[in-house]
Order: C-alpha cells, then structure tokens, then sequence
C-alpha cells in the first residue's frame, strides 16, 4: 500500500477549509493507503501562540480527527511534538535548504505580512520542518490543500538533493490534490483562502461552530454587485458566489454543474440557505461524535501514547539512516 503522510496545525479551531481541503480526503484513503496523520503542534509555534489555546487546540484537534472518521486502528494518528525525530530531521534538513528557496515561499511572505513584529526564524524555515514530517515515513502520497502545493514541491527537491549526495534515502512524495474544495475560500474576502486563525472569526466556519452561527456567518459572506444577481460559477468575476458553490458541492457531494441550473432566476439569499443548511448537515455528525470524545481524556491519551510509539518506531529508522549516511558517529 501506498504510504500517507498529512496534518494540521492546532493554530485555531480547525475550519471547513481544512475539513473539506485536507480531513476528509485523509478519512476516504484509509483503507487504501498506509496512513500516517499528526496534529502539527511544532509548527504552530511559528507564530505566537497563547499556551493553554494551543493544549486545548492540540486535544480539541484529536477528538475532531476522531469525529471526522481517522480510525487509530486503521491510521497512526499521533502529535508531532511526541516523536522528537521531527525536530531532529528538520535540523539536519535545514542544513541541505537554500535561503534562496524559503525565501520564495508565498506562505511565509503571507504571514510575515500578517505577523510582522513576529518574523522568525521558526516561520522561515517551516518548510525544513514539513519535509522532516513527510520524509521521516518514507510517504509517496501527501494529501494537501492547493495551498501547501509549494511547500511540497520544496520537499520534493529536499528529498532529490539529498538522494543525489547519499543515495537513495528518501521517498520522494507526490502531492495528493482534490479536484474540488482544494482552496475553499474566506468568506469576507473570497479571493484569499479560508485560514482558522484569520482574525476575522467572519472569514471562517470552525468544526465546532453553533448551527446558529454559521448560518449567520454564511448569509453575510460577501458575494458581488452584480444586479441581476446571476449564480455561476467563475472564481474570477464571481469569487463569492463561486466559492459558496464550491462549499456547497462539497458539503452536498453534488457537481457544481448539477447545482447551477438550479438557482437559475434565484437570489443570492437562496443559494446562501442552502449553504448554510448543508454545511450544518455535513457538521452535525462531526460536532456530537466530537463532545463525547473530547470528555474522555482517558481515551485521548491511549490514542496519543500509540500514536506516539507506531511513529517513532518508524521515523527512528529514517533518521538513523541519516545520520549514518551524513557521518554522524553513533551513539555507544
Ligand atoms: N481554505 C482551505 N481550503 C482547502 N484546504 C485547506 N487547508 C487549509 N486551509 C484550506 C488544508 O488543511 C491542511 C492543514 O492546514 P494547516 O492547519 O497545516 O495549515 P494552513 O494550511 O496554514 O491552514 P490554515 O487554516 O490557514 O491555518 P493558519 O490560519 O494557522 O495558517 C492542509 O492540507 C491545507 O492545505
């Protein structure tokens, strides 16, 4: 089988962005794949986080991976902060990492802008870590976002520089795309993508937000002036109202092209209600599996404890190898 590897960071409640994006991709391949999902608390760091929001996140994040369908006897689900080689391999990694490639990734010129009394040298060097995280379990497939496409390329380039210095250590691992909800967008500003720790709590839907909420949240995302109030979809004339489409198809698991004619001679206020209601469908299931799971702490730690053992049994060969192979002396 095929081996996985993907996460999330516990920077904020996780979104429908990640949900749709990211999550529900990782539930469909656990039969068909060897799948390995963490909680990314280590690159959460790279931007400030309060600490008991980040502990809460981190176990919040885990009862919602569980709600979502990861099944730790199918998947190893663990936190990266417990399998030390992550930071051991992001060091040796950001050694074999140009200045000149992080310094084109868009993410970090993104959240340098966003957090500019914070640049740091974590924030930097996050893609270093992200290919520590991949190349650790060997992965072929790295299911993500559009917007980690980046991220990945340069992990793929990490892992050929260094299979051409020392042969063949790393997997290189393909990015695993979806065709639709790969970049759901914000729903204030519908040209940038929706981000769990946008500022705006306008710009995003969390897992576990109130039906109530979200609905308020969906009926006042920005769509466009257009006084005909025409639904189609055209992510670049229409960015709102494509990008409700967009949700909707997926919350719905119907084509967008389905969907269209339907609203033909409708307003933007009915496409909106039937976001919303849908998006609270696809969620109910998720936020009542999530409150009992979260309630057991016991049960919690047993996941993480697992999690923790399965992946460090496999990511200490990996880094053994490197280590090796650079001419680290091993320890007596
Ligand atoms: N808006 C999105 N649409 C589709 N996929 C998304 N992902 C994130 N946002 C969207 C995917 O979710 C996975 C986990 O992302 P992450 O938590 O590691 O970090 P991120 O990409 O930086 O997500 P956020 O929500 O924007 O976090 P913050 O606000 O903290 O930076 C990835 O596979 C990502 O592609």
């Amino acid at each position: 089988k095929p081996i996985v590897l993907s996460g999330c960071q516990p920077s904020g409640q996780l979104s429908i962005g990640n949900y749709i994006g990211a999550l529900r991709q990782w539930v469909s391949m656990q039969d068909s794949h060897d799948c390995r999902f963490m909680l990314v608390d280590l690159h959460a760091i790279t931007v400030r986080q309060d600490p008991q929001e980040l502990r809460t996140a981190t176990l919040d994040g885990l009862a919602l991976y569980l709600a979502c369908g990861l099944d730790p006897k199918r998947s190893v689900v663990f936190v990266q902060s417990h399998v030390p080689e992550h930071a051991q391999l992001a060091w040796v990694l950001n050694c074999y990492t140009q200045m000149g490639e992080l310094n084109r990734m868009t993410q970090f010129k993104d959240k340098s802008e966003r957090h500019a009394s914070n640049i740091n040298a974590g924030l930097f060097s996050y893609p270093a870590l992200m290919a520590a995280d991949i190349l650790l379990y060997q992965a072929n497939q790295v299911p993500v976002g559009n917007d980690q496409k980046q991220h990945l390329e340069l992990s793929r380039d990490i892992a050929t520089r260094f299979n051409n210095l020392y042969g063949d250590v790393f997997q290189v691992p393909d990015p695993f795309i979806p065709e639709v909800g790969a970049r759901v967008m914000s729903l204030q500003e519908p040209t940038k993508k929706m981000s769990k720790s946008d500022e705006n709590p306008n710009n995003f839907i969390g897992l576990l937000e109130d039906p109530k909420k979200i609905t308020k949240k969906i009926k006042r995302a920005v769509t466009d002036s257009d006084e005909q109030a025409r639904i189609y979809f055209d992510p670049e004339e229409k960015a709102g109202v494509s990008n409700l489409l967009s949700i909707l198809s997926c919350a719905t698991g119907r084509p967008i092209a389905d969907l269209v004619p339907e609203y033909e001679g409708k307003m933007y206020g009915h496409l909106k209600g039937d976001v919303a209601e849908a998006v609270v469908t696809m969620l109910e299931p998720i936020q009542r599996d999530y409150q009992e799971l979260r309630n057991d702490r016991d049960l919690l730690n047993g996941i993480m404890k697992q999690g923790a053992e399965q992946a460090s049994a496999l990511a200490a060969k990996t880094l053994a190898r490197v280590y090796d192979v650079i001419g680290l002396v091993p320890r007596p």
